[in-house]
């Protein structure tokens, strides 16, 4: 199950998203915002990046202007490894090599088709483990040293 959310910039991307996952059969929660009155994206990065970390959603898409408030907010949040894409190499990688578990987008960078291209390609992507999970390992562990719980 997928958690999705964005801050004012997102509700018309957020929603050709929604339409591109129900066609697909993938589950989401939507947890807004739905209008394009001024919003916090903090608010809704921190919302979705806790519902990820909880661990009651398996990955989390966040959407804002750019994605990069979103990334930024959401790596603040114990557990998580958001990345912020705009092109299907990094988004393959992003799951491949670093396990990332948020994608943020930008949706005044990317168009539609190029977001449902990303989003369909970081969702198939799997972790390859290996020597990669020791780095992913080192980390978790500079997120241990420097964050209190
Ligand atoms: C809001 O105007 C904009 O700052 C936000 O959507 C996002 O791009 C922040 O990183």
């Amino acid at each position: 199950m997928l958690a999705i959310g964005g801050d004012h910039a997102s509700p018309q991307l957020k929603e050709e998203i929604k339409k591109h996952l129900d066609e697909k059969n993938i589950a989401y929660k939507d947890f807004g915002t739905f209008s394009d009155e001024s919003v916090d994206y903090p608010t809704y990065g921190e919302m979705v990046a806790n519902a990820v970390a909880s661990g009651e959603y398996e990955k989390g898409i966040l959407i804002c202007g750019t994605g990069v408030g979103m990334s930024m907010t959401a790596n603040k949040v114990r557990g998580i490894r958001a990345v912020v894409c705009s092109d299907c190499y990094s988004a393959a990688l992003s799951r491949r090599h670093n396990d990332a578990n948020i994608l943020a987008l930008g949706a005044r960078v990317v168009g539609p088709d190029l977001a449902k291209m990303i989003i369909d390609t970081w969702l198939e992507a799997e972790f390859e483990g290996g020597r990669h999970q020791n780095r992913v390992d080192l980390i978790m562990d500079v997120e241990r040293k420097n964050f209190q719980a």
